[in-house]
């Protein structure tokens, strides 16, 4: 399987977003993508504000949401308790031939973890266990914001530990002031965790806001050149 495994610091930090606008990068330089969610708790599979219609919203996927996600969960919890309190059993080898079939359909994958990398996704599989298992470059959304780098530093060194290969780290949720103390973290983040940050996005104003503001992935940092491995470009101020 070729693309990325996109994990964060936490949950709502930004994944869905980033999963989506590095989708739509890739397609736009011509490649073929497609994103995949293993379990979206909090809302129904089609619910709007859920992660895989707005992976195919943001995203531009067209694929069917019942094949971009093996199972949504109504409460939103760690998927593996969220399951565990619907009462329904998934097995690892369930999702991964779920996943199996999705991807055989794209010749690049962009999977969307739920909350960090310890996360439980099923009673034996958590979401850095699934990482290990297709073998992607792991990508990790981080805030911007007072706590960023310690949270950032503990994944990195965390996906590490793993055996996981660490693409970079995209800022999420950056205020528009170019002299606020927040861009301190940026060096601060790839001296502790000792990886590039690959891109920061701008605090954008809501997702319904213009199409403008959400291609700012696409000129600071191109993943198709990731995926081709020419080289990674290192966004700075
Ligand atoms: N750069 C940004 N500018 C403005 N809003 C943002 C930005 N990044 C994320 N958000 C908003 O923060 C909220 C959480 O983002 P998102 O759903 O992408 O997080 P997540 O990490 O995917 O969460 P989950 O763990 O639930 O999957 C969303 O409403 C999203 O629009
Ligand atoms: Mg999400």
């Amino acid at each position: 399987m070729q693309g990325m495994f996109i994990t964060g610091t936490d949950t709502g930090v930004g994944k869905t977003l980033v999963t989506a606008l590095i989708a739509r990068s890739l397609a736009q330089d011509g490649l073929d993508v497609g994103a995949y969610k293993p379990l979206q708790s909090g809302h129904p599979l089609g619910h709007p504000d859920g992660d895989v219609m707005r992976l195919r919203r943001i995203g531009g996927i067209t694929d069917a949401p019942e094949q971009m996600c093996f199972r949504a969960l109504e409460e939103p919890l760690a998927p593996g308790l969220a399951l565990a309190r619907a009462g329904v059993s998934v097995t690892r080898d369930a999702l991964l031939d779920h996943l199996a079939a999705y991807s055989a359909r794209h010749a690049n994958m962009l999977i969307e973890g739920a909350g960090g990398l310890c996360v439980p996704l099923t009673e034996d599989l958590t979401v850095a266990d699934l990482a290990c298992t297709v073998r992607l470059p792991v990508v990790i959304v981080a805030r911007s914001g007072l706590g960023t780098v310690n949270h950032t530093a503990l994944t990195v060194h965390y996906a590490r530990s793993r055996g996981l290969s660490v693409a970079g780290v995209i800022v999420s949720g950056m205020p528009h002031d170019e002299d606020c103390l927040e861009w301190a973290n940026i060096p601060m983040i790839e001296e502790a965790a000792k990886c590039p940050v690959l891109a920061v996005l701008p605090l954008f104003a809501p997702e319904t806001g213009s199409v403008e503001q959400t291609l700012a992935l696409d000129r600071q940092w191109r993943p198709s050149e990731f995926l081709s491995g020419k080289h990674m470009f290192v966004m700075k101020e």
